[in-house]
């Protein structure tokens, strides 16, 4: 688990946020025999044209077989592989068309064969089919998870000797959340910063400020020594802020802290350590879902310290194989 987290830290998975759940799938009738993977005991069903419907339209359904009576109904990871044999019964599986057959020569060759994604309306499950030099069909079941919290043994980020880019391969919508965890640093004069940055646009959506002693420039009287800034920016390379909000800042010298962020369409909240909420409005010009990058540590000055730190938001996703 360190090992996977790791690496879609540093190489964030491009897959989409959520696929599509496929609108043409068709049930394609070949003869052949199943293998089912071991222990599986196949539901029944009793007419075979219900039988082809029904696993048509059933997000789980794998594969049907022909029997005497009906079918035999095969759900995701019961079934892997079909060996083609005119000898055998009737199986049929789903393959994504929109009105042609099966291309390739024989139809079924061509890797993939198919590629189906379906949801059971919270995740998403993808069968591929592919079919190996005996003409055999493999059938192969992965799944989409996303982070919807902070993992069971976050790889800390560390004291990172520079600023911290985390690209984004989705965008920050309302739903989605990020979270955030670490210690302040122990000596006064510090903080750091969140930055939620457009680097399409080149402007900051938000800016989380989190300071724990005198703040380095008071733009406005509502900024605070020792407390958290939020603000929105044009461009850091303006000296001031487009919007900006003070507020207290719970957390002392030493502190862990952990901080939260999600968003309606026109405001942002920020939750600190569970218990306070602080409710910022965004700025029009800058929604919040043009942001591609998150930044830890954007100026990089050497105040800007916190330590032992992770953060991950509900858009790091990945396929992994279904158990
Ligand atoms: C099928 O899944 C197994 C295990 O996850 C993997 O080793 C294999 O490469 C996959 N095959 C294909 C064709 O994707
Ligand atoms: C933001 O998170 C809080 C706390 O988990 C939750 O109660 C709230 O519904 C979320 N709001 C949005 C807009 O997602
Ligand atoms: C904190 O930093 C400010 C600005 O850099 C400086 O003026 C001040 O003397 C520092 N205070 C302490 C106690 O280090
Ligand atoms: C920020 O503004 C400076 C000065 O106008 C400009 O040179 C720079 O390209 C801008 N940065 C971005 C990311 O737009
Ligand atoms: C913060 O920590 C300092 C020492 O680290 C302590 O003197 C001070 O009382 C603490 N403040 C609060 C509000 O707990
Ligand atoms: C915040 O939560 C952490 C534990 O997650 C705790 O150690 C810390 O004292 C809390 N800080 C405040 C200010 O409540
Ligand atoms: C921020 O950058 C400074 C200087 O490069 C470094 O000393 C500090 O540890 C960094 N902090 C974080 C949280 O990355």
């Amino acid at each position: 688990m360190h090992l996977v987290i790791l690496f879609l830290f540093f190489f964030p998975s491009t897959v989409t946020r959520k696929p599509d759940t496929s609108e043409n799938l068709k049930m394609i009738v070949i003869n052949g025999n199943p293998v089912y993977s071991p222990g599986v005991v196949p539901g029944s069903r009793g007419d075979w044209t219900q039988c082809l419907e029904e696993c048509r339209t059933t997000w789980n359904c794998a594969l049907v077989t022909q029997t005497a009576t009906g079918c035999d109904f095969l759900l995701l990871n019961q079934v892997k592989s079909i060996t083609p044999s005119d000898s055998g019964p009737k199986v049929a599986f789903k393959m994504n068309l929109v009105d042609q057959c099966p291309s390739g020569s024989p139809p079924l060759s061509g890797n993939p064969v198919s590629k189906v994604i379906e949801s059971n309306g919270i995740d998403f499950f993808e069968t591929e089919v592919t079919s190996d030099s005996d003409s055999k069909l493999i059938f192969n079941y992965t799944v989409f998870k996303c982070l919807k919290d902070f993992p069971e043994n976050p790889v800390l980020r560390g004291e990172y000797p520079i600023r911290v880019v985390y690209p984004l391969t989705s965008k920050f919508l309302p739903g989605e959340e990020f979270f955030m965890k670490g210690k302040i640093r122990s000596t006064f004069n510090g903080s750091f910063s969140i930055s939620f940055f457009s680097a399409a646009n080149g402007n900051y959506p938000l800016f989380i400020k989190v300071i724990n002693g005198w703040r380095s420039t008071p733009y406005t009287s509502s900024a605070w020594d020792n407390g958290i800034e939020l603000s929105t920016w044009y461009n850091t390379t303006y000296r001031y802020p487009v919007t900006i909000e003070g507020y207290p800042n719970p957390f002392n010298l030493s502190d862990a802290f952990e901080i939260r962020v999600n968003s309606s369409d026109t405001q942002v909240f920020v939750y600190l350590n569970g218990t306070t909420k602080l409710i910022f409005d965004l700025e029009p010009r800058f929604p919040l879902e043009t942001t591609d990058q998150f930044i830890i540590n954007d100026s990089g000055y050497p105040h800007e310290k916190i330590s032992d730190y992770y953060f991950g938001w509900t858009g790091e996703c990945w396929w992994e194989p279904m158990e």
